[in-house]
């Protein structure tokens, strides 16, 4: 099967934020990343709404039925909200009001109770994934709360340096074989672009890739439908 890649279109949001008004609609992208043959879409609706509102989650369930992947914060609104929108698969992430974006994974061990009584509220037939970071028992735990899957943090990778790559790679690595061995779907994101992404991509076990900033950012120089080919020529390299 070929490696997924779900666009993350926050940044759509971000840039229309900028002037509280209704241009660009991160919704009207959804056609463009069909027509490039991306797997689906991911938007993150954050607590304090700086990006994705509760409106484009709305107008996204009218028009399509594209593969979402909603990112939120576990918490009761957010459940309610996903347990409306129906999101093909919910990520739940760590969330703090002043980071500038997500800033590492879901700290299972420390919340293990108040997750396994959240996830008793949600949809049966939402997916549920966990972002954490590339360690074991965080896995261990992720299984043990009935996950579909892992999005493996690969944050820290980005912004390693040539000397620290191999480490955070071999990391990844570890990680994610140990997940597949689990049977746990195993994605990957977080500050990925066309750089760092062909060392990456050389882990097999590795299904599926969720990348917003760098495809956006590009989506200036090249447009959209060329930003997520580049990226989907990387990722697609060893399929
Ligand atoms: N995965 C998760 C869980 C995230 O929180 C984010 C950022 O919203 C991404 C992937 C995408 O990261 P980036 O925008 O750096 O590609």
């Amino acid at each position: 099967m070929r490696t997924k890649l779900n666009v993350n279109i926050d940044h759509v949001a971000t840039l229309r934020q900028a002037r509280q008004g209704s241009f660009p609609d991160p919704i009207d992208t959804i056609k463009i990343i069909k027509k490039a043959k991306a797997s689906g879409i991911v938007m993150h609706l954050r607590e304090d709404r700086r990006h994705i509102q509760l409106n484009d989650l709305k107008k996204y369930r009218q028009k399509y039925n594209f593969h979402l992947n909603l990112e939120m914060a576990p918490t009761i609104e957010m459940i309610n909200i996903a347990n409306r929108i129906k999101p093909n698969v919910v990520t739940l992430v760590p969330e703090k009001r002043m980071e500038l974006t997500t800033e590492g994974g879901l700290n299972i061990k420390n919340n293990y109770n108040d997750l396994q009584n959240l996830l008793k509220k949600i949809s049966k037939d939402i997916k549920i994934m966990f972002f954490i970071d590339p360690i074991k028992l965080q896995i261990d735990l992720a299984l043990k709360l009935k996950a579909y899957g892992v999005e493996i943090n690969t944050g820290k990778y980005s912004e390693s340096t040539p000397s620290s790559a191999v480490k955070e790679l071999n990391r990844i690595k570890k990680a994610a074989t140990y997940s597949t061995a689990l049977n746990l779907y195993t994605a990957a994101g977080h500050g990925l672009n066309e750089s760092n992404l062909a060392m990456l991509v050389k882990i097999r076990d590795i299904k599926e890739y969720n990348i917003g900033h760098s495809i956006i950012s590009n989506a200036i120089f090249y447009g959209l439908y060329d930003s997520i080919k580049r990226i989907q020529d990387i990722i697609n390299i060893n399929d």
